[in-house]
């Protein structure tokens, strides 16, 4: 058993969480608690970032403090977390006081060996982004992701060493394959190295809200600077060593692609400069595309994950999401195929699998778990596809790419449907061929089983169900993948217990 420490971006708090938000904090939980069954220790952060710009106009026009927008702000993403069965280990804020120590320990440390330096900022600055950008940027002033003023900015500014870190960033890219995945983002990466790194400013002058240096209190520390050692801070930084010596270094990254920059060059850098090793990996994952258009708050241009939980259910807007996300590209999200593929995959195939199964082994078993009777040795090949499925399975997740794993889950369901089709256990009921009708059913219900497991760290609450109607793990909870290493594992003689239809069907609306 060892540890797994993820993470996810931490969301600005100027607007509700919307479905793309929550795609992000969707995968994290089902690596998390797929990592969980695998038996590691985890712990899972993810949080809010608070010290931007855009959060301190807001406040102001408001009238209120940005610590308290902030506090009004953060239940939103709680609650979307909530009702989207999110289960994190720590909320992160980064007004929070081990967080703020944190960045100020980081950057000390940084300046204590030589790598941060007093210089004059000039230049272009998206509010939004709350980035730097170059003349070149620019699309009529604009910035080209916001479509917004970029704001011109000059003051006296620290500035951190970047440059310096080029060489040996390219150097661990290029040995750990999987520190920057997709492939495509690394390539973007290696790129943007390659093309030369310029020392960045990290701090601000003329700004009232965010945490001050440590070594100059007049100037506030830059907010993707300050965000991206959450992922310190939430592994015990500022206080806690032996917690830290333990999770850290974080196992995974999951970001959005908008962002790795940060993530893959200016993050590792930071670290390098402390002395602190450096995330084993980084995966950014595509956009939720609204017609065409990045899902965004700023654009007005969103799904608000509150109505999809509403109308389906938690466990279908998990799998939609997953399933549609491809592992390098984007998703383009539409409430037709929402419901098409919530009829035909959950409502149909799985849904009906399960019933189907359960209620003949009610009617033809009396409800009970039976022997393989005859079809233990020919058994139609179940065994086989369960084993490529589950190798397929424990092979994806590991890579985190979350959708081809469901995809594999998925192909027992319908070699599962098909095995019904084939073998026709009415008939064999029928014709009296009990033996031959005992083991079709066994298989069938070993194979829910299976099918279950794999899903759960997907759909939670309907795989909880069903295993706990085929008899395995108290209300439904499974800990673990070890009840289906073998084959055959169901106690034979176990009652079973009819859930009813898990997934009903829906007309759009
Ligand atoms: N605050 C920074 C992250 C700091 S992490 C140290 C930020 N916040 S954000 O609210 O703009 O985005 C948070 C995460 O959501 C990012 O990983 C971003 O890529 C992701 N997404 C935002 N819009 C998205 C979609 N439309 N689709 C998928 N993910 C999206 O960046």
């Amino acid at each position: 058993m060892g540890k797994f420490y993820l993470t996810t971006a931490i969301d600005y708090v100027n607007a509700p969480p919307h479905l793309g938000h929550a795609y992000e904090k969707v995968c994290a939980d089902v690596i998390n608690r797929y990592q969980k069954m695998k038996g590691n220790d985890t712990f899972f952060c993810t949080g809010v970032d608070e010290h931007s710009l855009n959060v301190y106009r807001q406040a102001r026009a408001k009238n209120i403090s940005p610590k308290q927008y902030c506090d009004q702000m953060v239940p939103a993403f709680k609650q979307a977390w909530e009702s989207l069965n999110i289960r994190y280990d720590r909320f992160i804020r980064t007004t929070d006081s081990d967080h703020v120590a944190s960045v100020q320990k980081l950057l000390q440390e940084i300046y204590d060996n030589g790598d941060i330096y007093k210089d004059k900022y000039k230049g272009w600055y998206c509010v939004s982004c709350e980035a730097y950008l170059q003349e070149s940027d620019l699309i009529d002033g604009k910035c080209p992701v916001h479509n917004r003023e970029a704001e011109w900015l000059e003051e006296d500014n620290y500035f951190f060493r970047l440059s310096k870190y080029s060489e040996k960033i390219l150097e661990h890219i290029n040995r750990y394959k999987d520190f920057v995945t997709p492939e495509i983002r690394k390539n973007e990466i290696v790129n943007i190295i390659k093309s030369g790194l310029q020392d960045i400013s990290i701090s601000r002058a003329s700004e009232g809200w965010g945490i001050a240096l440590p070594f100059d209190p007049g100037q506030t520390i830059y907010v993707w600077i300050d965000a991206l050692t959450n992922y310190i801070s939430a592994a015990g930084f500022s206080d806690d060593g032996l917690k830290f010596g333990k999770l850290w270094p974080a196992d995974l990254h999951i970001i959005g692609k908008d962002i790795t920059r940060f993530h893959c060059i200016i993050w590792p850098a930071m670290l390098l400069s402390a002395g602190i090793k450096l995330p084993l990996r980084v995966y950014a994952h595509g956009f939720m595309t609204l017609e065409g258009k990045k899902m965004s708050k700023t654009e007005n241009n969103f799904i608000d994950p509150k109505s999809i939980v509403e109308a389906a259910g938690s466990d279908a807007v998990r799998y939609f999401i997953i399933r549609e996300m491809p592992y390098a590209d984007d998703m383009d999200f539409t409430w037709d195929k929402f419901w098409m593929r919530y009829n035909t995959h959950l409502a149909n195939d799985l849904g009906n699998l399960s019933s189907r199964v359960l209620s003949m082994v009610e009617k033809y078993c009396g409800s009970i778990v039976p022997g393989f009777g005859k079809m233990n040795s020919g058994n139609g090949g179940f065994q086989e596809a369960v084993f490529k499925a589950v190798n397929d399975y424990h092979r994806l997740m590991d890579d985190c790419q979350l959708s081809a794993a469901l995809a594999a889950a998925c192909e027992l369901v319908t070699f599962a449907n098909k095995y019904i089709e084939i073998n026709q256990p009415w008939k064999l009921y029928k014709t009296g061929q009990q033996e031959k009708l005992d083991g079709a059913l066994r298989n069938l219900l070993e194979g829910l089983k299976v099918i279950s497991v794999l899903l759960h760290p997907f759909m939670p609450v309907a795989s909880g169900k069903i295993l706990e109607s085929v008899g395995v793990g108290k209300d439904g909870e499974t800990n673990d993948f070890s009840g289906i290493k073998t084959w055959g594992s169901l106690p034979e003689g176990g009652k079973i217990r009819n859930p009813g239809i898990i997934f009903p069907r829906k007309e759009k609306d």
